[in-house]
């Protein structure tokens, strides 16, 4: 649940406990994620190419933030969660996106310029200070934009918006599209909480990889239905589940094994052979994750060492140890000392 700054800073004291430096941390992971969603949205309105790509580069950018927040509540013994702050999506032009996008930067210039008064822990001011730099950058670049959109030296697609005007061109193809998006977006969040309650390196990376080429097939899906005057819905419901890594790791298989079976489906439905030709493609992706995934898995098994075994003239005349059962190597135990 997204806490104001107000509700969790009731004193003008300096924080130096961790249980509320956990609480601003997670705070702040929910402000990044609502300025990751909002500009996405935008961007997605907006269209591909000038603004709208610099749009989603600062989004990239919020998003390193949040891992940033994330990787240091994890040191301090937290758990990140995946609400979201304020966040502006309502814009009747590309002008009201960009002065939106200054809104959101200055809640976040605001709200860690306070922290940084406040905050009385070494690691997490070197943070603010370094986040804050970044975040003084793009509100500049905000205001540049709606400045050039004002005089018309920028421009974007006609008449995006957020909500879209419309109105929506084959409805059935794009609520087809439309349910996959969301989907993919509640995916990449369960991904995104595994990856943050991980500390196995290699996991970390997969897990990365995985999310980073499901956001680019969100993004294949956001085109379309933006295309077609529909509005793609960033609704937050994932549904992470609890355990350790190999629970992840499972969780992971089914999710893109349902993926893949609903792009089968999808690709039985009359829709343009455009529309069928990227629902291949993200279904390649798909299913090699499954791959992947179930690789890790098995590879994991493989990392335990073998027993050492000497040259056969030197063979002991003792028996072998017994081989350790398989049952008890398990993927978690890779996040293990
Ligand atoms: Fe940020
Ligand atoms: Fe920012």
């Amino acid at each position: 649940m997204f806490k104001p700054l107000d509700a969790i800073l009731v004193s003008d004291a300096p924080v130096r406990d961790r249980e509320t430096l956990r609480i601003l941390l997670n705070h702040n992971i929910h402000l990044e994620h609502g300025a990751i969603v909002q500009y996405l949205q935008h961007a997605y309105a907006m269209g591909e190419g000038g603004i709208g790509t610099e749009v989603i580069s600062i989004a990239r950018a919020e998003m390193r933030h949040m891992k940033y927040f994330a990787d240091l509540l994890v040191d301090l013994g937290g758990k990140p969660t995946l609400d979201r702050g304020n966040i502006y999506f309502e814009a009747s032009s590309p002008t009201a996106m960009m002065t939106n996008g200054i809104r959101a930067e200055e809640d976040a210039l605001r709200e860690y310029r306070l922290q940084l008064e406040r905050v009385d822990f070494a690691p997490m001011q070197r943070l603010l200070e370094r986040v804050l730099a970044d975040e003084e950058y793009h509100h500049g670049q905000f205001q540049g934009f709606e400045e050039a959109f004002l005089s018309g030296a920028a421009q974007a697609k006609p008449d995006a918006a957020f909500p879209s005007p419309g109105p929506v061109e084959d409805p059935e193809a794009m609520a087809l599209l439309g349910s996959s998006f969301t989907a993919r977006y509640n995916q990449i969040l369960e991904y995104v909480q595994y990856y943050f309650e991980s500390r196995d390196y290699h996991a970390r990376d997969f897990l990365e990889e995985t999310w980073t080429w499901a956001m680019r097939g969100m993004a294949l899906f956001a085109d379309e239905l933006s295309e077609h005057g529909a509005d793609p819905a960033f609704t937050n419901a994932p549904m992470p589940v609890t355990g350790d890594l190999r629970v992840h790791l499972d969780r992971a298989i089914a999710l893109e094994k349902a993926n893949v079976t609903t792009r089968s489906e999808q690709l039985r439905c009359p829709l343009s052979s455009d529309l069928k030709a990227m629902l291949k493609n993200i279904q390649s992706h798909e299913a090699y994750n499954v791959m992947r995934l179930e690789d890790y898995k098995a590879k994991d098994l493989s990392l335990e060492p073998a027993p050492a075994t000497p040259p056969p003239d030197r063979q002991p005349e003792i028996p072998l140890p017994p081989v350790r059962s398989r049952a008890s190597l398990t993927v978690g135990s890779l996040i293990q000392p």
